[in-house]
C-alpha cells in the first residue's frame, strides 16, 4: 500500500495543529497507507519538526491564492482564498491514489475503505448537497489533472474564492455521472449537518467515522483546561458538537501538545491550554500561550494575503492600532 496516501495541508502553524490530531488520529485507528502532509513557507521550524514525527512526508509546496476578495466575502471567510494551495495534493505523483482530508478533520474509525473508491468521489456538502465538499476526497495525482486544474482557476475562477468552487466546477458531473463517487455523509460529517438536522444525527451519527470542523471556529479557537479535561468559555458556538470537540482535544493534549512543548522549547506558541486550579476560573501555569509569530512574519504573511482576518488581525485590532497612532 505504499503507493496510496491519506494528504491533508497546513500553511500555517495553527492549521498545522489541525493536520497533527488528524495525523495521530490515522495512526490510532492503525491506517495501512501513507500520511503526507502539504506546508505552507509560514509553517515554523518547530511545527515541521513535529509533522515530520507524525506524517511519512512533509511537503514544502507554494502557496497558491485565489485573493477573490468579492467571492470569498459572499461565503463569509475571508481567509480561504489560500485554499486553493489544496490544489497542488494533484502534484503527489510518487502515489497512484490518494484520499485528500482537510486540516479540519478528524477519523473516529479506520478509513482505508476509501481507497477502493475512484477519482473524484467525495460527500454531499451540508450547504448545497448537489455539490461535494472538499473536506475529503479521493484523488489520483497526475501532473496532467493538476496542470488543468490550474487552467481552470485561471479561465474560470471559483464560485466560492476557494477550491471547493473550482474542484466542482472542473468535477462538474460529480452530482449525477456516477452515485458510486458519491461518499457516504458518515466520511464528512460536518457539525454544522448535527444542528440542521438533530434526529438524523441521533439516528445515524454513531456511525460516523470522520467528523470535519468546518467554519470559521477551530477546534484551536477554544481554550482547554488540561486538568478539568473541558472546554473554557463560551461553548455554544452552534458549529460545533462537544463531544467531537473534547475528542479532538484529548488527542492534541495528550499526543501532540508533548511534542509541541519539547521542539518549541522556550520560543513562544499558543498551545490554547491552560491549567486552572481550583475550579474558580483562576488560569494557573499558563504555558506559552502568546501569539506564535513574530510582526515581521505577520507583515510578510499580510503582505501576501495571510492575514488572520478573523483572529489577531481582525478589524478591530486595526482600528485600535490606527486609534493609538492617532492619539
Ligand atoms: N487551510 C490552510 N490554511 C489556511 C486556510 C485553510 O492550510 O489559512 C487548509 C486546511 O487544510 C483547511 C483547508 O485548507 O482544513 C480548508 O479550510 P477550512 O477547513 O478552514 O475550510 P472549511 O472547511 O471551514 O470551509
Ligand atoms: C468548504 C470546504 C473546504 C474548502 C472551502 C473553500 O467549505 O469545507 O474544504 O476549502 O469550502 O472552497
Ligand atoms: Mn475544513
Amino acid at each position: 500500500m505504499a503507493d496510496q496516501a491519506f494528504v491533508t495541508l497546513a500553511t500555517n502553524d495553527n492549521y498545522a495543529k489541525g493536520a497533527m490530531v488528524l495525523g495521530r488520529s490515522l495512526r490510532n485507528h492503525k491506517t495501512s497507507r501513507k500520511l503526507v502532509v502539504m506546508i505552507g513557507p509560514h509553517v515554523s521550524n518547530p511545527s515541521r519538526t513535529v509533522l515530520q514525527h507524525i506524517f511519512d512526508e512533509v511537503k514544502l509546496v507554494d502557496l497558491l491564492d485565489s485573493r477573490d476578495a468579492t467571492h470569498l466575502a459572499m461565503l463569509k471567510r475571508p481567509d480561504l482564498g489560500v485554499t486553493f494551495t489544496k490544489l497542488h495534493c494533484w502534484t503527489l505523483t510518487q502515489f497512484t491514489k490518494c484520499v485528500f482530508m482537510d486540516a479540519d478533520t478528524m477519523v473516529l474509525a479506520n478509513v482505508d475503505e476509501l481507497f477502493d473508491r475512484e477519482e473524484l468521489s467525495a460527500a454531499p456538502d451540508p450547504g448545497w448537497p448537489d455539490c461535494f465538499n472538499s473536506g475529503v476526497f479521493v484523488f489520483r495525482p497526475s501532473n496532467e489533472t493538476h496542470g488543468q486544474l490550474l487552467t481552470y482557476c485561471t479561465e474560470h475562477g471559483s464560485f466560492d474564492g476557494g477550491d471547493q468552487g473550482v474542484l466542482n466546477g472542473f468535477f462538474s458531473d460529480w452530482a449525477t455521472a456516477d452515485i458510486s463517487k458519491h461518499l457516504p455523509f458518515i466520511y464528512n460529517l460536518s457539525s454544522i449537518a448535527i444542528y440542521s438536522y438533530l434526529p438524523a444525527f441521533k439516528q445515524y451519527g454513531a456511525n460516523a467515522k470522520v467528523v470535519h470542523f468546518l467554519g470559521q471556529t477551530k477546534p484551536w479557537s477554544y481554550t482547554y483546561d488540561t486538568k478539568g479535561k473541558r472546554l473554557m468559555g463560551d461553548v455554544q458556538d452552534p458549529c460545533m458538537h462537544p463531544t467531537y470537540l473534547l475528542m479532538w482535544w484529548e488527542i492534541y493534549s495528550t499526543a501532540v501538545l508533548p511534542m509541541l512543548f519539547k521542539e518549541f522549547g522556550d520560543q513562544p506558541f499558543h498551545s490554547g491550554c491552560v491549567a486552572v486550579e481550583n475550579g474558580d476560573g483562576k488560569a494557573a501555569g499558563l504555558h506559552h500561550n502568546v501569539p506564535s509569530i513574530s510582526s515581521e512574519e505577520r507583515k510578510q504573511m499580510w503582505e501576501q494575503g495571510q492575514a488572520d482576518y478573523m483572529g489577531i488581525d481582525c478589524f478591530d485590532n486595526i482600528q485600535k492600532k490606527l486609534d493609538s497612532f492617532l492619539k
